[in-house]
């Protein structure tokens, strides 16, 4: 590492983890809960420590890891739409079946499948270099003999509506916006294209929204505005987004000749629901979740390998211990997540008429490195309970809450109406060092960081699934 990526990335580390402090202070909770529910929850402590001591030191022991690489050396990327992503679903039902978990339903939907051809981007001016890119996902074919023109860089949208039309007519508009958030940079990724294209524009490339790069391109979703041209969108490396940005400042004219193909279509796939049955009240639901496609480049040992598996372990470590919640604990593996989080969208449509049983739902879809705590979407009374809960975890610094009215990406379309849920909160500073890319592969995983993840994980979804009072709405 070079000493200002050092700098940088300290920075990094340090901005971070302001952002994981508490906004508010939660001395409120103690007179909202009461005495008796504090003691309830706090009674929990045995069954935490038989949950951990079983996956951390018996016979659960990197069993989270050694699963999920074989299934990533097995599948490799599982792209929405492929076979490869149906033959993963088969295997983890057939994983699941093993263990003796039997009440397993899958359903079909519809799904995008975009298969990445050839991608080519040169520079022919003002020297001639080759750009490494990815297309963002369903981007549109550039002819065959690709498109070449002159470029025009902006930092963010409002320097390209500052552009006269004329100025950027026929061009390739370039974003090259510094990452701050994922949230705050990722819009030039997913709507940049069309808003160039408003504009005139031939083509756009997005600087990679990632904090740090060795030279890799990261793709990710995009979305075509209906009532504008769509033209070929890319991610380029920081790297080359910061040589052409140089050249720009000179004043040097850049020409690029980019060339894309693609195909899209339509297939089915499936999300798949696993659950371990409430003794008490079946009907309720406690739901674990984390999404089974991936991108086509890297493996998606990470995204979200990491958070499929923890998801798969907590009914499985239940089961064997023989746990069974007054609530079922639900397991729900997400399809086609990465082309716009379809199969979450069509879970919730077709259990529309029965989200009021959801008592709580969770997902795990930014990373699997050292649990800190959850991130979670609720009312002050149900943050105040799960707060509760997260002291439970403080021997193994798990105890943060961050209040997030949106946390995850699937569950989101759960939450917003109203439902509490969570995302795992967890020390994920590199994680966008990885996301969508080539280096997406199980070194990024580490065995004993997921058997924290995977206990934690299985402790938090038993002990909400099993507790005398609903999560309040
Ligand atoms: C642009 O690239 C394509 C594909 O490599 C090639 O066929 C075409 O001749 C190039 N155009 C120019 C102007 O260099
Ligand atoms: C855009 O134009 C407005 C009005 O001229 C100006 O105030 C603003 O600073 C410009 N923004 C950028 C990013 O150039
Ligand atoms: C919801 O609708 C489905 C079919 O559309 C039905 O099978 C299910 O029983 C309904 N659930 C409730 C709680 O009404
Ligand atoms: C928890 O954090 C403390 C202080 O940072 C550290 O000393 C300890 O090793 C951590 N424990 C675990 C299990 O990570
Ligand atoms: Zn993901």
């Amino acid at each position: 590492m070079s000493f200002s990526a050092r700098i940088f990335v300290t920075l990094f580390i340090i901005f971070a983890s302001e952002a994981k402090f508490l906004p508010k202070s939660r001395n409120g909770c103690r007179a909202l809960l009461g005495d008796t529910l504090i003691k309830e929850i706090a009674s929990y402590k045995n069954v935490k420590n038989e949950i951990f001591k079983y996956v951390l030191d018996g016979d659960f022991k990197h069993k989270t890891y050694d699963e999920l690489a074989k299934f990533v050396d097995t599948f490799g990327a599982r792209p929405s739409g492929s076979q490869v992503l149906e033959d993963s679903i088969d295997h983890m039902i057939q994983l699941t079946r093993e263990e003796e978990l039997n009440d397993i339903v899958t359903e079909e939907l519809e799904v995008p499948h975009w298969i990445r051809g050839t991608e080519k981007v040169t520079m022919l001016e003002p020297r001639i270099k080759e750009i490494d890119v990815l297309g963002l996902g369903r981007s549109v074919n550039t002819p065959p003999e690709g498109i070449t023109a002159e470029v025009v860089i902006v930092k963010n949208f409002e320097e390209l509506s500052n552009l006269s039309n004329k100025d950027v007519d026929g061009k390739i508009v370039v974003y090259d916006p510094i990452f701050t958030t994922y949230g705050e940079t990722v819009v030039y990724r997913s709507q940049g294209a069309s808003k160039a294209a408003a504009k005139g524009a031939v083509a756009s490339l997005v600087r990679s929204i990632t904090p740090f790069s060795i030279n890799t391109p990261h793709t990710g979703s995009q979305n075509y505005d209906d009532n504008i041209k769509k033209i070929p969108a890319g991610a380029i490396s920081l790297e080359d987004a910061d040589l052409l940005r140089r050249f720009y400042d000179r004043g040097e004219k850049i020409i690029l000749n980019i060339t894309m193909s693609s195909t899209y279509e339509t297939k089915t796939s499936r999300n798949t629901i696993i659950d371990l049955k409430g003794t008490d009240h079946p009907e309720k639901l406690v739901i674990v979740s984390g999404h089974i496609d991936s991108w086509d480049v890297g493996q998606g040992a990470m995204d979200d390998g990491g958070g499929l598996f923890v998801s798969w372990a907590a009914p499985v470590i239940l089961k064997r211990l023989n746990l069974r919640p007054k609530r079922t604990v639900r397991s729900i593996f997400w399809t086609a997540e990465e082309l716009g989080l379809i199969g979450a969208y069509a879970y919730e449509e077709k259990h529309r008429n029965e989200s009021h049983n959801i008592n709580f739902i969770m997902e795990s879809d930014e990373g699997t490195f050292a649990p800190l705590g959850l991130a979670v979407a609720g009312t002050q009374e149900a943050r105040c309970i799960i707060a509760e809960i997260l002291k439970l975890f403080k021997s193994i610094n798990a105890s943060t809450l961050v209040e997030d009215d949106s946390p995850g990406s699937d569950i989101n379309v759960i939450i917003k109406n109203g439902i509490p849920g969570a995302s795992l909160h967890n020390a994920n500073e590199r994680y966008f060092w990885f996301h969508h890319t080539e280096g997406d592969t199980m070194n990024v995983e580490d065995p004993d960081e997921l058997d924290l993840c995977a206990a934690f994980w299985t402790a938090v979804a038993y002990i909400i699934a099993d507790i005398s009072i609903d999560i309040p709405r």
